[in-house]
């Protein structure tokens, strides 16, 4: 199959070409360093000649609700138009576990992508998954100096690999709507993944949960990103806990002997 993938240069995306190009498919990325901006949508229609299937795992790092959803809403825009154009058959999204009716911040962005796809014309798959390993971290990056503030929430951490996995999965299988959801094998309290991941790079500094205000802190502070097990279709759970990501991290970083 021919498969472009937009935003292929990302944390979850890079994975997803490696894993579907080891399933023998031909792989293109669409991102700015490959070249395409997808908030313009020049030269989309030629990228998308001869291909099946885009999976759009994009994305834009902001809190603000306009920023997510103009950005959100144009590259699927964009994507859409020039996949009826280029005859797409398949439009792959991964979307967020437990994000229904949060019409706040970054959340406010993924929800209304998922429904420019539902309109849409191309037939589409949805698949969401909850927060990835990396995500106390990218929290911690956000904030400089001795203190890190975090938002008092449980979540289910999913490793980045297997959600590559799901998606590969997904594209082989073709369009079929909104799909299980991919949540993480345990409970985890967000300022403790921060505080084991500071702990094992050995770095000193203060973590403390805080409630954020507004409809976003109640959505993190419910837990819903966590996912509904008892939902229907039930979730697909992934196997890698956060403590094995952080074993495989250090593995990985550790310099050659
Ligand atoms: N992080 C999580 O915990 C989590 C959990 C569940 C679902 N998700 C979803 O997974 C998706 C990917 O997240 P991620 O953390 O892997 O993202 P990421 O690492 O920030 O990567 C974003 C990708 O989008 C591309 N991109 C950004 N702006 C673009 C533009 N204007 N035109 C073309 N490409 C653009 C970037 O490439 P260039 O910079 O080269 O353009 C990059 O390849 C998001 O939609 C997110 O909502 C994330």
């Amino acid at each position: 199959m021919r498969i472009a993938v937009a935003g292929g240069s990302g944390t979850v995306g890079a994975q997803c070409v490696d894993t579907l190009r080891a399933r023998g498919h031909e792989v293109s990325i669409l991102s700015r360093r490959a070249g395409i901006d997808l908030r313009d949508g020049s030269g989309l229609v030629q990228a998308l000649d001869g291909m099946d299937t885009v999976l759009d795992v994009t994305n834009v790092m902001t809190l603000s609700r306009r920023r997510a959803r103009t950005f959100f809403q144009t590259v699927t825009t964009n994507l859409l138009r020039a996949e009826r154009r280029a005859g797409v058959t398949h439009h792959l999204i991964l979307s967020i576990v437990g994000i229904d009716g949060v019409d706040a911040a970054y959340y406010a962005g993924k929800l209304a992508q998922e429904q420019r796809v539902l309109n849409g014309d191309t037939p589409f798959t949805i698949a969401r998954a909850t927060q990835f390993h990396e995500f106390a971290g990218q929290l911690l990056d956000t904030q400089r100096g001795p203190l890190a503030l975090l938002p008092r929430t449980l979540v289910r951490p999913v490793a980045v690999h297997e959600v590559a996995e799901r998606l590969a999965m997904l594209a082989d299988a073709g369009p079929q709507g909104r799909v299980a959801d991919l949540i993480g094998p345990r409970d985890e309290v967000l300022a403790d993944l921060a505080r084991r991941q500071l702990r094992a790079d050995g770095i000193t500094r203060v973590v403390r949960e805080v409630r954020f205000p507004g409809a976003y802190g109640r959505c993190l502070a419910s837990g819903r990103l966590r996912g509904d097990p008892t939902g229907n279709p039930g979730p697909v759970y992934g196997r890698t806990t956060f403590d094995d990501w952080l074993r495989a991290r250090r593995r990985d970083n550790a310099p050659p002997r």
